[in-house]
């Protein structure tokens, strides 16, 4: 019987994992040279920590299902909410501000298309203990970088969800969340629809249509001025320094983001070559520490979606060298000695394992693309050599064994 795999979910081939292990990598290492460093939290949570800020709605989104003992649990759709539980549990004592990230799966119930599927990664970082501009700068800032580095071309916007929740807070929390999720699925009908329903005062109606559709320099911050009354230092301040960074964006006030515990600056950044799934990351900052328990605790992050990341970034695998240790009957134990030896030069070496004849191993060989086959017969044990078949020029030369080595690694330098 042939069984599929579930739908929305992907196998990666072993060329495929080379080049995703490789975009993880450099993310890795750029996060990690801002000071970040790794944490990992449970596959699966208390279905609550997920519902609290968002309501029973949400579960509709999740894979959600009861343990044994009939707990409530939910895979993570996200690791933002899991992080802060992990904080306000593990991290009460840790000098302030922290800095973690993380690369994980995450699961969500959608509709699959191109470049959104139900099971997909994120690497993510989260800044936990400050509220000032410079924790939003520094994560947009490092955001801009990873994608910068990997030769995407993308358009980086910046909102403040403040500003749509302080006019919207005449609503009540529900409905104002309602609106901001339609706008944040830019459902403009949807939106006029709902606003019509709960009777939204004509001038509040203008404002949100207005609002929705500012874009652009720091132009837009004083036409917003002109619009409601509201602090805008902290974007103000944030604009100046990204821009002093050589950081390129454009502001959009009317980024209202899926996830409702954003509390203030909010950011996405949409590649090229996409289609209609081309935000790559998303994140701004947000409160959810005193929700589970702990003090109040101003925080900044992103998500990158990594498999959006890898359909567009320009990472390439750098091929290794790779040695086939060809052995005669009877002389395995000395191809798997000498295997083990090249291996702890840092070659990648392998051994035939199919009781094959000499032909058949030196055929798989060169299938696998291999770039030396290493010979080894009577007459080598004999002499203390292994005959070495460069298996691009198809030379062959008896020589010692260190020789041999010191070949395969100049072929893995140059
Ligand atoms: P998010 O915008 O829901 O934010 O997800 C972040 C990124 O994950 C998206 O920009 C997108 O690239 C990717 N993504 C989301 N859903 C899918 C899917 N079904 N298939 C493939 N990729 C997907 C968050 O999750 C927040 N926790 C980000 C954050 C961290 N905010 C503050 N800290």
């Amino acid at each position: 019987m042939k069984i599929e795999r579930p739908r929305g979910t992907r196998d990666f081939l072993p060329e495929e994992m080379e080049r995703r292990r490789e975009v993880e990598r450099r993310m890795r290492e750029i996060a990690e040279s801002f000071g970040y460093r790794e944490i990992a939290t449970p596959t699966f949570e208390h279905l609550e920590l997920f519902t609290l800020k968002s309501g029973e709605g949400i579960v509709d989104e999740m894979y959600v299902f009861a343990d044994k003992s009939g707990r409530k649990l939910a895979l993570r759709p996200e690791l933002t909410a899991p992080v802060m539980r992990m904080f306000v549990n593990e991290c009460s004592v840790m000098p302030r501000p922290l800095r973690f990230y993380y690369f994980a799966n995450c699961f969500r119930y959608e509709r699959p298309q191109k470049g959104r599927y139900r099971e997909f990664w994120q690497f993510g970082v989260e800044l936990i203990g400050s509220d000032s501009y410079l924790a939003d700068a520094e994560v947009i800032n490092l955001a801009y970088r990873i994608l910068d580095s990997l030769g995407i071309k993308f358009e980086l916007q910046i909102g403040h969800v403040g500003i749509l929740r302080s006019i919207l807070s005449s609503l009540g929390t529900e409905r104002a969340s309602k609106v901001m999720r339609l706008i944040d699925k830019g459902d403009k009908e949807g939106l006029l629809g709902y606003m019509d329903e709960i009777r939204v005062e004509q001038d509040l109606r203008e404002k949100v249509l207005s609002i929705i559709d500012m874009k652009g320099d720091e132009g837009v911050i004083e036409e917003a001025k002109k619009l409601i009354s509201f602090d805008f230092t902290h974007l103000e301040n944030l604009s100046r320094i990204l821009r002093e960074l050589g950081v390129e964006f454009e502001l959009n006030l009317g980024i209202a983001r899926g996830l409702d515990y954003y509390t203030g600056v909010v950011f996405e950044c949409y590649a090229e070559g996409l289609g209609a799934q081309k935000q790559v990351c998303g994140g701004g900052s947000y409160e959810l520490s005193s929700l589970f328990g702990g003090p109040k605790t101003p925080s900044t992050g992103f998500a990158i979606g990594f498999d959006r990341v890898c359909e567009v970034c320009d990472a390439k695998v750098k091929k290794r060298t790779t040695v086939a240790v060809i052995s005669f009957k009877g002389l395995e134990s000395h191809a798997f000695r000498i295997a083990d030896r090249i291996r702890e030069r840092g070659l990648r070496v392998v051994v035939d394992v199919m009781e094959r004849s000499v032909k058949k191993q030196m055929s798989f060989a060169s299938e696998i693309s291999a770039d030396y086959a290493v010979i080894i017969g009577p007459e080598e044990i004999e002499k203390g050599v292994v005959t070495v078949k460069d298996m691009t020029t198809q030379e062959q030369r008896a020589m010692k064994e260190e020789e041999a080595i010191t070949t395969f690694l100049s072929r893995m330098r140059g």
